[in-house]
């Protein structure tokens, strides 16, 4: 068993305590024969290792609060080092830690930091001789990957002047969510749906990410985001590109991207009619999204968006792909739709054909699926009703790991599969620049609800699939 070294810059920010330090400590709970981590947490408060150890304790209590105690882990795995000290200091500490505690020389730098200071972190490893290490040496960045095609290069350019795209890691969590991966069996393991899985079959696909919550204490950096950066680029494009791609060569991380950013070179130009953006106003006890704490009293942020993309591709020529995120939606939904064609014919008369079949993949929180299909309703007279085959990934597996379990895992063991790449990067920027340059119309829409309006006419002739439908 190895142990290697994590260092999390942002150490003491709400993504170490709420996701990381709980999944390192997890990992380690439940899988303690593997390859191990020392975390090293580098911000720039100055705090002792103690004092960060409180910080973890607390972290952990309030995220994972039916733990055993975690003193030991904490003592046994936790270091805290200040940035405001400098990178020497920094790779002294490093080499300290390796050497005293026997470590492997394997080194993750995890960039959990704000855009901004970004470069001067990349600059400060790279000056300090950390870009390489006695073994492997891997960086994991957080999304945002820029804020546009342009700052999205700046940022890869400086990737690339420090690391080689073999050590980047860069993580949309999504990726990590073990029911985003089935999508990839799901599709390319049961030939029964890959056979159907094509514009002569479907009629159309819908992806909602719902959020029942509002902006919370982010608006400093949603405000300067919205829904099309801080969603619709990452997350549900993602989505989009495992719905959508090729079976790839091989199921490994190269062939698999490879097949990914293909579909976003194949996405046609979004026009304008087919993009509705939203922003929650106030309803009841909720307030609206300018009544939220630190959003500017005009601020034309979108809080929802729908858009309808068209992949020009063989596969899915003509086939509407409507997409939607949206905070302050009446409840937390990850789902992904896909409508079959109707039977060429139909001739059950009046009771007759109730609605085509569709294929309702749930992401969160219910992780499963379900396949709707029309039956003859017992009785007399035919009357078809439509019902649903029904899997539950609780009602067969029992708990599933948290996305950043899977990520880090990953990460320690050299697989590149579930990042995103630099020019997959690239490519979901481009596919939304138009929506980043114009100025578009906002419209407003209760807080508690799917969103404007608007955005039915993008779902097509079935309207949205809504849960209960
Ligand atoms: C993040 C966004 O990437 O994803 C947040 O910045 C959003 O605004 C979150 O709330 C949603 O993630 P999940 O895993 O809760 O669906």
């Amino acid at each position: 068993m190895n142990r290697h070294l994590f260092v999390i810059f942002g150490a003491t920010g709400d993504l170490t305590r709420r996701k990381l330090l709980p999944a390192f400590y997890r990992m380690q709970q439940t899988a303690p024969g593997e390859d191990q981590c020392i975390v090293l947490g580098v911000a720039r408060e100055r705090m002792s290792d103690e004092e960060f150890r409180t910080l973890a304790r607390k972290a952990l209590s309030e995220h994972l609060p039916d733990t055993e105690p975690v003193d030991e882990w904490c003592g046994d795995y936790l270091a805290y080092q200040s940035i405001e000290d400098g990178y020497e200091a920094l790779a002294g500490r490093i080499a300290e830690l390796e050497s005293t505690l026997e470590l492997s020389g394997n080194r993750v730098f995890y960039l959990a930091l704000p855009p901004p200071v970004f470069p001067s972190a990349l600059e400060g490893l790279a000056a300090a001789g950390l870009a390489s290490a006695p073994g492997w040496t891997r960086v994991v960045v957080e999304k945002p990957f820029g804020r546009d095609l342009e700052t999205a290069r700046e940022l890869n350019a400086l990737l690339h002047a420090v690391f080689d795209e073999s050590q980047i890691y860069r993580i949309d969590h999504y990726l990590g969510k073990e029911t985003v991966q089935n999508l990839l069996v799901f599709r390319f393991a049961n030939a029964l749906f890959e056979g159907a899985w094509n514009r002569d079959r479907i009629e159309g696909v819908q992806i909602t990410v719902a959020e029942e919550l509002g902006v919370g204490t982010r608006a400093g950096y949603y405000d300067q985001a919205g829904a099309i950066r801080d969603m619709l680029q990452s997350h549900l494009t993602q989505l989009l590109t495992l719905v959508a791609m090729e079976p790839p060569v091989r199921f490994d991380a190269t062939a698999i991207r490879n097949e990914k950013v293909k579909v976003l070179a194949a996405v046609r130009p979004i026009e304008p009619a087919d993009v509705v953006l939203g922003q929650y106003g106030p309803r009841g006890e909720l307030p609206g999204y300018r009544g939220e704490a630190d959003v500017p009293d005009d601020s034309s942020t979108e809080t929802s968006v729908a858009v309808r993309l068209y992949v020009d591709n063989w596969r899915w020529q003509g086939v509407p792909f409507a997409l939607r995120t949206g905070k302050r939606f009446p409840q937390r939904l990850t789902q992904i739709v896909v409508t079959f064609k109707e039977p060429p014919v139909s001739f059950f008369g009046e009771g007759g054909h109730v609605r085509p079949n569709q294929l309702v993949i749930t992401l969160q929180p219910q992780e499963g699926f379900e396949l709707l299909f029309d039956i003859k309703a017992p009785g007399d007279g035919l009357v078809v009703e439509t019902l649903p085959f029904h899997f539950a990934y609780d009602e067969a597996f029992g708990e599933i790991p948290d996305a950043y379990e899977t990520l880090i895992h990953d990460v320690l063991i050299g697989d590149q599969t579930l990042f995103v790449r630099a020019d997959e990067v690239e490519e979901a920027w481009r596919l939304y620049e138009p929506l980043l340059e114009a100025r578009w119309p906002v419209h407003t829409y209760p807080a508690g609800s799917w969103g404007p309006a608007q955005s039915s006419a993008l779902a097509g002739p079935h309207g949205w699939y809504q849960p209960g439908d």
